[in-house]
């Protein structure tokens, strides 16, 4: 489901464009449009690309002026701003937010070996910045949500098993919970709960016409707990039809029609996953014992980090917690850089509870229910503590309350991602 991303890239007289060429090309997804001078006639391609790229070696007026322009005329495509950390001075961080800026990425001190990281950096952020954009421009729910997305690099590790069994702990403390499936080539959540999928996301796209919960309700398939949950399709190929857009609506609903949204992933960072990460109101990283499982974890937090997600609304869950592989929790601790929230033990009714579509959480009285029990009642603290907190003018927000209005604080961590500031720019 990868498609490229078409951008267009506006450069100062200062900067070195093969540089900035070699940046973007090594980037995943980016294809440029059109390269434009900001002092050129920038009129010509102002309306082209689904994001504008801004390279500049100082915020100046000029700069301004171009980024002013663009973001009126253009109000829905995101607009990053890359330039030399520093950049000069910093007040123009704000400014350039101000101004209609969505992203800054900085350039490290020596552009001569550009770091590959930048340029994937880049690619990040313009994805990001295009999600945001996006979901912004849906209506907002009304009520304060719980949209949990079930995260792991690692096939294997545990997210379908974590999924089902927190939702249906969720729905054995009576609350309103879906499961949504966005494994959308292999996703086994049907197998793992015992439904048939009798209908899936497919068929909801499918039937076309206007999406709406009256609808969407038609597609879900319940489990005997309670939990209704949107299945992925049954053919690989099938998903090819799915959008993200279309994603990110039927979320949208979900959160709307439940108390909770469970959603369980594939193994990796897909548009689909970003997408769902930007409307989620909690990830739950699933994580196992082992040093390479733990080292794909601590890659997957520091990607959340970079995309500002929310610390105190993450969870790691670690799963197969027991095995004795000679790796202790201080280690764990050092390899992730955080504690783990809740421990699922290695069992084989866990395994068969699996393969017999009867999740384990059912089974009171086993080690594995106990946990994710536990793990449901630290959702449903949380969402009563947000709904006691949340003032009626909150209540509107979107989930992470930042979107591009100039609620700027939860950028703040973005500025660690500045290298030192250059001497002079
Ligand atoms: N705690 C556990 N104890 C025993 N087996 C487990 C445990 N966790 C996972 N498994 C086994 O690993 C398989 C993969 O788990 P799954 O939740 O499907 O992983 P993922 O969704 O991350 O790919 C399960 O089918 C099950 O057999
Ligand atoms: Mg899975």
């Amino acid at each position: 489901m990868s498609q490229e991303i078409q951008v267009l890239v506006a450069l100062d007289r200062e900067v070195d464009r093969g540089l900035i060429e070699a940046l973007v090309s090594r980037g995943p997804r980016l294809r440029v449009l059109d390269y434009l001078e900001l002092d050129g006639p920038a009129a010509s391609g102002l309306g082209a690309g689904e994001a504008l790229v801004v390279v500049v070696a100082d915020y100046s007026e000029q700069a301004r002026d171009f980024v002013v322009a663009a973001n009126r005329q253009h109000p829905l495509r995101p607009i990053l701003l890359v330039c030399p950390s520093g950049g000069g001075n910093n007040n123009y961080l704000g400014e350039a937010f101000n101004n209609g800026v969505d992203d800054i990425i900085a350039l490290p001190d020596d552009q001569g070996g550009l770091d590959p990281s930048v340029s994937m950096q880049l690619g990040f952020a313009v994805e990001k910045a295009l999600m945001r954009k996006r979901g912004s421009a849906a209506p907002k729910p009304e009520s304060v949500r719980n949209v949990v997305c079930v995260l792991g690099l690692k096939g294997g590790s545990g997210k379908t098993l974590t999924s089902v069994n927190l939702g249906v702990a969720l729905a054995e403390a009576g609350r309103s919970v879906a499961l949504m499936d966005l494994d959308l080539q292999f996703g086994d959540l049907a197998l793992a709960m015992g439904l048939t999928p009798v209908r899936t996301i497919y068929d909801l796209v499918r039937s076309g016409g206007s999406l709406d919960a009256g609808k969407l309700e038609d597609f879900l398939m319940e489990h005997p707990s309670g939990v209704r949950a949107l299945l992925a399709p049954v053919r690989p190929e099938q998903a090819a039809m799915i959008t993200v857009a279309f994603l990110s609506e039927v979320q949208r609903l979900l959160a709307e029609m439940f108390e909770f949204v469970v959603i369980d992933t594939p193994p990796s960072f897909s548009p689909e996953v970003i997408s769902t990460i930007d409307h989620s109101t909690d990830a739950l990283v699933v994580a196992m014992r082992d040093t390479l499982a733990l080292k794909n974890t601590k890659l997957g937090l520091e990607t959340l980090e970079r995309m500002e997600f929310d610390r105190g609304r993450l969870k790691v869950l670690l799963n197969r917690a027991n095995t004795n592989v000679g790796i202790e929790r201080d280690d764990i601790l050092a390899i992730l850089g955080r504690d783990v929230d809740i421990f699922v033990p290695s069992h084989r009714d866990v395994a068969r509870s699996i393969n017999q579509g009867m999740p384990i959480a059912s089974q009171r009285g086993s080690e594995a229910a106990t946990a994710f029990h536990a793990l449901a009642q630290l959702y449903i603290d949380a969402s009563e503590a947000r709904s006691r907190q949340a003032s009626p003018s909150e209540q509107g927000e979107s989930p992470r309350g930042h979107e591009h209005e100039p609620a700027r604080a939860p950028r703040q961590p973005r500025q660690s991602l500045f290298r030192r500031a250059r001497g002079s720019a």
